[in-house]
């Protein structure tokens, strides 16, 4: 998958897995890893689909509904990517934290939903419950930080507290995180998302 990775200064500190939103690229979140922890990793990555030219991590039929089999088989293609990019980059393949926004948030979620060893953590940034017909596997120990907007016209609030439940019941330690804001990723949630890794 085309991508950037940049080693950290740190090797002790994680490797953040950057997912953009819709239309978005591997360049848009490089500022919010580097405020989050400039120490760290990062692997950021491009989605492989694109919709009408805007790169995407999976195919979706309308807006909010997934293709499902799209979902997972570019679930299971970024996992596997995760595990080529730490063996050619020499990071460590258990210490990966996701950070997505809106899409790329759908597909970290979805890579919890999948494998129970896939990511440490996440700062999910408006994501939606990727599926409802999911049976999780142990997310016990797994660290998850969901941002997000009471005015997100895109995920309406049960959205956001459905994921809370069904990452909690999975065992993953889960804060959930709301901003009076709509679909934007702003400045106060990633002040969150830092405080959240902070305190990891
Ligand atoms: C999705 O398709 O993943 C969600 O609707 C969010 C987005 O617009 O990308």
């Amino acid at each position: 998958m085309k991508h950037i990775f940049q080693q950290g200064t740190n090797p002790a500190k994680p490797t953040f897995l950057m997912l953009h939103g819709t239309g978005g690229n591997e360049n848009d979140l490089l500022a919010i890893a580097a405020h989050i922890d400039p120490e760290a990793s990062v692997l950021s990555v491009r989605g492989n689909v694109s919709e009408n030219g805007m790169p995407r991590f999976f195919k979706r039929l309308s807006e909010g509904v997934f293709d499902m089999e799209d979902l997972k088989f570019r679930t299971e293609e970024l996992h596997e990517f995760i595990g080529q990019a730490a063996e050619e980059h020499g990071f460590d393949r258990g210490n990966v934290i996701a950070i997505g926004y809106s899409n790329g948030a759908n597909i970290a979620a979805n890579l919890l939903f999948t494998y129970s060893d896939a990511l440490k953590g996440a700062s999910l940034h408006h994501p939606m419950v990727p599926n409802r017909d999911a049976d999780l596997p142990d997310l016990t120990d797994v660290l998850v930080f969901i941002a997000a907007g009471t005015n997100d016209p895109i995920c309406p609030a049960e959205e956001s507290t459905d994921l809370e439940k069904l990452l909690k019941g999975a065992g993953a330690k889960v804060e959930l995180h709301w901003e009076d804001f709509g679909h934007q990723l702003t400045m106060p949630e990633v002040e969150a998302a830092k405080d959240w890794y902070d305190k990891l």
